[in-house]
């Protein structure tokens, strides 16, 4: 079995904190093994609960316009989320479920080496972004290591306030220029080498 294969076989199975109590199904991610590009998202809602599919509900399918502005589909990313299953009540994650499933997220990154990680919402922007606030720095690309990421605001929050649907419709049209660009983005500053910790843990 390829090892991706076997990491979502292990993420299926996983008893790592209280959430796997509550949920139906884990939702490990799905997309090619070798995507260049990840999408991450927060936690799996009632729909993707239910199905064991990221992304299959109402978020989803703007998300999939999203990527058809680009000229792109599901079949060319791999899409995951932080949390891998669904809080009770679609809540908010909580520090020490974010700490135990980044476990999980660092090996599929580890597999996948995608070269843009593009963050859908607060939760996964920490994956990068720390201290800062994502009204500020949605659509800002910054390099990590080998890896650019790519700050947006959830799908779900352009389906409940207008005002977020030109942002983030605006910052999908980005992605295939920061594509094209990836080896010219700089380092910047005082970034770590690494991707940090949660901030939330
Ligand atoms: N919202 C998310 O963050 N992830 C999903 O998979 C679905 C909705």
């Amino acid at each position: 079995m390829a090892d991706l294969d076997r990491l979502v076989e292990q993420i299926h199975q996983c008893q790592r904190c209280r959430l796997y109590k509550t949920a139906t199904m884990a939702v490990p991610g799905e997309g090619p093994a070798d995507a260049d590009i990840m999408l991450i998202g927060e936690g799996p809602g009632f729909h993707e609960d239910q199905q064991g599919r990221p992304f299959v509900g109402a978020a989803g399918h703007l998300l999939d316009e999203l990527l058809a502005s680009i000229n792109m589909t599901r079949k060319d990313v791999y899409i995951t989320n932080v949390i891998k299953h669904r809080p009770p009540n679609n809540r908010d994650p909580m520090p020490d479920e974010l700490g135990a499933c980044r476990f999980w997220l660092d090996q599929q990154i580890e597999r996948i080496k995608p070269k843009l990680i593009v963050t859908l919402g607060r939760f996964s922007m920490q994956l990068a972004f720390s201290g800062v606030s994502i009204s500020r720095i949605h659509g800002t690309p910054k390099k990590i290591g080998d890896i650019v990421y790519f700050p947006m605001f959830h799908p779900a929050a352009a389906l409940h306030q207008p005002r977020y649907r030109t942002l983030v419709e605006q910052d999908m049209l980005k992605i295939p220029q920061i594509l094209a660009d990836l080896i010219d983005i700089d380092p910047g500053g005082d970034d770590p080498a690494q991707p940090q910790q949660l901030s939330l843990l």
